[in-house]
């Protein structure tokens, strides 16, 4: 039934999306401005809702001009906040969010994307991801899978959200290997970028170098590894305590996270830290000063650890980056941790 009607609608709006509305003021569409991703931006994820708006305007106004938001960081509003607070222009700030798994269907990416941009108060996207290659069926309880919606029907959907200027450009996170072939066989409105897990303790060397073969951005989400209190991967130590980076950061007086982010930024990789501290978020922009030589570069490469910290793989009932470093143990296997 579904598919009879897209059929339809696109028979009777054959250069449209199957979307209803025109929905962004063509004046809004950048010309000058912003053009590729900035190496480093501000993220989002667990910001706290009473605090992320100052960030996002301090960043702003410090020298950010990429802030990196997603529907179900549940803060998109009082990031909003801060876009609209900053001295910045709407065409110098990079915006990116994300459609979460309840919205693959049509209907739900529209009104989702709508919500985003709404809620950012940024009339457009820069660029928009599918969060996860998962989609779950709307509005029930318990992420149910939704086995009636591919991840190829939801690119055809986002590739709509373009043509309907809700967002420059689409991309994917959290995918893998073979999932970004499958999306590149297919598309006609290709990803920009894809937005997944990597920093010194999960490098994906060749994962990031393919990348770089096809002409997809990463962005690199939890550069600074275990830092974040949320994951409990039973490592001896945080990143910023690693006697490497301790070490290399002494070297170059800087402080760790400086050095981890800089190798992020070295690697070719964007890097979205994420916080609401104004020394942080200072120090952090600073990354884009330091380098490394060659050899300090193979060094740590060789202390890859392999380890993956966010993987909610096991919870939600699917194998996720099964043809990756550190993949779902849908067994309950967790592979050990030894550095
Ligand atoms: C989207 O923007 C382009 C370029 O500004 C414009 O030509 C086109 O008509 C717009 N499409 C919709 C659906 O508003
Ligand atoms: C090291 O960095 C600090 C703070 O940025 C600065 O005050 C100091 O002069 C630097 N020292 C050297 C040897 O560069």
């Amino acid at each position: 039934m579904t598919v009879i009607f897209s059929v339809l609608l696109f028979l009777f709006f054959p250069c449209n999306s199957q979307f209803s509305e025109p929905a962004v003021a063509v004046e809004q569409q950048p010309g000058a401005g912003i053009k590729g991703i900035p190496s480093i931006g501000l993220g989002t994820w667990l910001s706290d809702k009473g605090k992320v708006a100052h960030a996002t305007e301090y960043a702003l106004d410090l020298g950010y001009h990429h802030i990196d938001a997603a529907w179900i960081y549940r803060n998109e509003d009082q990031t909003g906040k801060g876009i609209a607070a900053s001295k910045l222009h709407r065409k110098d700030i990079w915006v990116t969010s994300k459609l979460w798994n309840s919205h693959h269907r049509p209907a739900e990416a529209e009104r989702a994307v709508k919500e985003s941009i709404s809620n950012l108060g940024v009339g457009y996207l820069d660029l928009y991801l599918m969060h996860w290659p998962v989609s779950f069926i709307p509005n029930s309880d318990g992420n149910q899978l939704d086995k009636s919606v591919t991840i190829l029907d939801t690119w055809r959907t986002m590739e709509g959200l373009v043509r309907a200027n809700y967002t420059r450009h689409i991309g994917i996170s959290n995918f893998a290997k073979v999932d970004v072939e499958a999306i590149l066989e297919m598309c006609t409105i290709c990803p920009y970028a894809h937005e997944f897990e990597t920093h010194p303790y999960l490098q994906q060397q060749e994962f990031v170098d393919y990348h770089r073969e096809i002409g997809l951005k990463v962005i690199a989400y939890s550069p600074l590894a275990n830092t974040n209190p949320v994951y409990n991967r039973g490592l001896p130590y945080g990143i910023l305590e690693d006697p490497l980076w301790t070490g290399l950061a002494e070297k170059k007086n800087v402080t760790a996270a400086q050095a981890v982010l800089a190798w992020g930024i070295q690697r070719g990789t964007m890097v979205i830290p994420r916080s609401v501290k104004e020394s942080h978020i200072a120090q952090n922009l600073r990354a884009l000063e330091i380098e490394f030589t060659k050899r300090e570069m193979e060094d740590i490469a060789k202390a890859d650890k392999k380890v993956r910290l966010s993987n909610p793989g096991k919870k939600w009932g699917v194998p996720l980056f099964h043809d990756l470093d550190d993949p779902t143990m849908l067994d309950g296997e967790t592979k050990a941790v030894e550095l």
